[in-house]
């Protein structure tokens, strides 16, 4: 059976992006912690992403975080879509450019996640179907009852304004603590079962 998981970095006071979808906060962060017990930054080799992004079988995010990937990593002028080999499904109202090339599987769709969900959690398998965001998308998982996990990585930044980590309040209320980990930059990725 497919695991949700919500994978993502938020500011302290829990924000995923800027206004204007700046992640220059997070891109450009530089801190440090230096006991023996830190591990590497979650972005380096052997860091938490790799581990992570293994196990995950399938993909989903909202039109906003996808364009920002494809502008991000300059796709249509040669970049690599970065989850060859996996699917990706995108939800939109509006027409989306699609990126091309070998292993490429993105799905565009345009309806509720209730209804999509038995479809990408049969493409999940037995895997992590990963909600890659933004907060609108892991509403709606978590109003499905859908979402059984959060990985976020706290960065130690206040922005004050942006895109929220949640659009709205978690129906299911409690959420259990299931492992932390400290990175040598000083972020900390907090593990919860919902
Ligand atoms: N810090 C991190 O780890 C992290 C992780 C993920 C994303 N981000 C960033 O956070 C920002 C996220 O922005 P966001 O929260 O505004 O947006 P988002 O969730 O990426 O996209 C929202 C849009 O997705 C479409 N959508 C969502 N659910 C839908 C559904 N069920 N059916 C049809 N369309 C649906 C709608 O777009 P349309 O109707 O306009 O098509 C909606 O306006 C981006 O800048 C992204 O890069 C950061």
């Amino acid at each position: 059976m497919a695991t949700t998981v919500y994978y993502c970095a938020s500011s302290l006071d829990g924000y995923i992006a800027e206004d204007d979808d700046s992640l220059d906060w997070l891109l450009n962060y530089q801190g440090t912690f230096e006991p023996e017990t830190a591990d590497p930054s979650p972005m380096d080799e052997g860091g938490a992403y790799e581990g992570f992004y293994e196990s995950v079988r399938a993909l989903v995010a909202g039109s906003a975080t996808y364009e920002w990937i494809l502008d991000h990593l300059d796709v249509a002028g040669g970049g690599e879509w970065p989850y060859r080999g996996k699917p990706c499904w995108v939800l939109r109202s509006r027409d989306l450019r699609l990126p091309e090339g070998e292993g490429v599987d993105v799905r565009i769709a345009d309806a509720p996640v209730g209804e999509l969900y038995s479809e990408m959690a049969a493409a999940a398998g037995d895997g992590v179907l990963w909600v890659v965001g933004g907060g609108g998308v892991a509403s709606q998982f978590a109003d499905e009852g859908r979402l059984d996990e959060v990985q976020v990585t706290v960065v130690p930044v206040v922005l004050g304004a942006g895109k929220k980590l949640f659009e709205r309040r978690l129906p299911s209320g409690s959420m259990q603590l299931t492992g932390t980990r400290t990175f040598k930059n000083g972020m900390v990725e907090l593990r919860y079962e919902i």
